[in-house]
């Protein structure tokens, strides 16, 4: 078998990840929490009792109540107070916490404080310290000041969040364990370079083979053996080494998460989820590889502008219900505005309730806010919270009272619901990165690009699913991947089956161009998927100016243009570049082959928002995908959740003005705002469908 093909295996077999679920029990539910007791719907609130007087815990969980909220986030960051020196725990402050949390009816997150590690153990053990890549280490006073790779570190994390599993595993009102929080900055310390290596030595097998696929003839960068590799993935090193990079500290994070995970597990109820709170397209790791072994996916969702761009944060809840294909817990979100942006203006009157229902919309059972009341001191101050720094309720505390009595009061309708798509979009960490580390374009963001393919996808179809690319497509006629750039044979032939089983497979610029060592394939895009495409793309373009397309799909390119090359007789133009005297001109854009029952398109360009729009129109009717709600309008975002035997219509208004709404016939005004046939402005309304029948 030729290194290259070995290689290619390994490589396989390290980076497919099964889409499966990992406890030992049925799969998480689509609800909140998996007791069957305990509400449906989360709403809740970080709360930190550590910074404040027992005296007041009362009345704070009082106030909580009053505003409609049924759960607290506690315990993140405060280690220094549950281990003030090594090895000596004082936990029964946070005894009382939650027992005060229960007392008033609320259920408990618990949170391992180890993005905080306290200063005893930095001062004693300054090797857990988190070190920069210019090898600068972090200083105490901050957070997140940690090495993820240092055993050490590992070590006293394990240490307290089993002291707290064993505390509260039981507990009544525990209901979930959030490990950590928001996760991200790696360390370039002495332990990751080694661990960078052993990691290197199992992917690759010997110094040969990755030498091999990392083209290391190029600029002499031959290795002798692994410990020569450089722990620098920036700068001008080979993209294969920058690739791995992300490789290893999606590792490392998900070998963080789980060693706190394991320490946990066995010493909590079963039904009690297990979770860390991420922040959506953060590029920092393959986040379904990090949820595979986790209950469920929990987010932080902030608009930090204070401007909803609501296509693009419909985009950012598909993404992370995709992580593990299932409903997910909002962790956070902002009580009117942040504080961590140059100009951080509040939302608008309505906009967070709007925000929270969106989120419900895409598959959140939970929707909690960050934070209950502001600390005296430190970097957050300014921050948006539910409270003032008085203890009294701030102008935004009316809006979420009015959001959490609504939710909960919706939470017997949403139980074991979930979100209804027709529409899949494959999103591939790898492929991001790849296209990342060599944009060639400046603006060729990956983020961006999937975006704009999104945008009439989900506003047309009203309804997608992002999701990795080994998912089963089988449940969506049709599938969408704007940029798969690295494509390894296996998930090539996944979408061949796909499409060959009746498929429509859309395939977006840069797709089929690397295998998974950022290497290029032999052949030219869309690489191992040429064959089925029946076309190549003869050579691309940056663009720094629109090109005109003409054709069934007319219209503009920008940014980037492929000249598309068909190879087999049935492949069909629906797009030819219009480029007097420049390459493109008379060059095909956009082409598709039917195959079977199914299709494969190939579109070579990034398209401008009104040819993206006319492209969704035909790729929605070819594979009869059609809109719950015909005609609908551009501020009005519709939404389906169904399951167990319901079938609830969301609609939120997303524009600062009133809309004409008529529901479907049948539909049944569940809650909300609908009046006098219209939505308000920032209103929500919320529909039973009679189950079965499609509106
Ligand atoms: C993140 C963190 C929180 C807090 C908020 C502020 O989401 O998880 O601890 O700092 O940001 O927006």
């Amino acid at each position: 078998m030729p290194a290259r093909l070995t290689g290619a295996l390994i490589a396989l077999s390290l980076a497919v990840v099964p889409v499966s679920v990992a406890r030992g029990v049925a799969p998480f539910p689509q609800r909140a929490t998996a007791f069957a007791n305990r509400p449906a719907i989360a709403v809740g609130v970080a709360w930190y009792p550590e910074q404040w007087p027992e005296s007041r815990w009362d009345a704070d969980l009082m106030m909580m109540r009053a505003t409609g909220f049924n759960t607290v986030r506690i315990g993140e960051f405060a280690w220094s107070r549950m281990e003030p020196e090594e090895g000596r725990f004082d936990l029964a402050w946070l005894d009382r916490a939650i027992a005060a949390a229960q007392r008033h009816g609320m259920m408990v997150v618990l949170g391992t404080p180890t993005a905080a590690p306290p200063a005893w153990m930095t001062q004693q053990y300054p090797d857990v310290l988190r070190v920069d890549e210019d090898g600068t280490p972090a200083v105490h006073g901050a957070r997140r000041h940690f090495s993820f790779s240092s055993q050490r570190y590992r070590s006293f994390s394990r240490r307290i969040a089993a002291e707290m599993a064993r505390r509260y595993g039981h507990h009544p009102a525990v209901v979930g364990w959030q490990i950590d929080n928001e996760i991200g900055p790696p360390s370039f310390d002495g332990e990751a370079v080694a661990a960078w290596h052993r990691f290197l030595e199992k992917r690759y097998g010997t110094i040969g083979e990755l030498n091999c696929r990392w083209a290391t003839e190029y600029w002499s960068q031959r290795y002798n053996n692994f410990d020569q590799i450089p722990l620098r993935p920036t700068g001008q090193q080979n993209p294969a080494l920058q690739l791995e990079f992300k490789h290893f500290t999606t590792a490392t994070w998900t070998d963080f998460i789980q060693n706190q995970a394991r320490a946990v597990r066995p010493l909590i109820d079963p039904r009690a989820f297990v979770t860390t709170n991420t922040m959506f397209w953060n590029a920092g790791f393959d986040h379904y590889r990090l949820h595979h072994d986790l209950d469920l996916a929990a987010w932080d969702n902030y608009i930090p502008d204070g401007r909803p761009d609501w296509v693009a944060n419909g985009a950012n809840h598909d993404l992370v219900r995709g992580y593990k294909q299932r409903n997910f817990w909002l962790m956070e979100t902002q009580p009117g505005r942040v504080d961590w942006v140059p100009v951080n203006r509040a939302l608008d009157p309505g906009q967070v309730r709007e925000i929270a229902w969106q989120a419900v919309a895409h598959g959140a059972d939970a929707v909690l806010y960050w934070q209950w009341r502001p600390a005296a001191n430190g970097q957050e101050t300014y921050h948006g919270a539910v409270l003032g720094q008085d203890g009294k309720p701030n102008p935004i505390q009316p809006e979420i009272a009015r959001t959490a009595t609504e939710l909960s009061g919706a939470a017997a309708l949403l139980s074991d619901t979930s979100p209804v798509a027709r529409v899949a979009m494959l999103f591939s960490y790898d492929s991001r990165w790849a296209i990342d580390l060599q944009r060639h374009h400046r603006d060729f963001d990956p983020v961006r690009a999937f975006t704009d393919f999104y945008r009439p996808l989900r506003t047309k179809a009203q309804g997608v699913a992002i999701l990795p690319v080994e998912a089963d497509l089988s449940a969506f006629p049709l599938a969408v991947a704007p940029n798969l750039n690295v494509l390894t044979q296996a998930q090539a032939a996944g979408l061949a089956r796909y499409v060959r089983g009746g498929g429509h497979l859309v395939l977006g610029p840069r797709s089929g161009m690397k295998d998974d060592s950022n290497a290029l394939w032999p052949q030219r895009q869309p690489g191992p998927l040429t064959e089925l495409l029946g076309a190549r793309v003869e050579q691309y373009y940056a663009l720094d100016k629109k090109v005109a397309l003409a054709g069934s799909i007319g219209g503009g390119a920008t940014i980037w243009a492929e000249a598309l090359a068909p190879v087999a007789g049935n492949v069909r133009v629906l797009s030819t570049y219009r480029d007097p005297g420049g390459w493109l001109d008379g060059k095909p854009a956009i082409v598709t082959r039917k195959v079977g029952r199914g299709s494969v398109t190939y579109v070579g360009a990034w398209l401008d928002a009104a040819t993206m729009a006319s492209l969704a129109d035909r790729l929605l009717s070819d594979a009869q995908v059609s809109a719950l709600i015909p005609d609908g309008d551009a501020d009005l975002e519709i939404a389906e959740r169904s399951g167990g035997g319901k079938r609830l219509l969301i609609v939120i208004n997303h524009g600062g003005m009133s809309h004409p709404f008529t529901p479907p016939a049948g539909a049944v005004p569940a809650s909300g705002d609908w009046r006098g046939g219209a939505i308000p402005a920032h209103g929500v309304a919320l529909f039973n469908l009679a189950p079965g029948a499609r509106p």
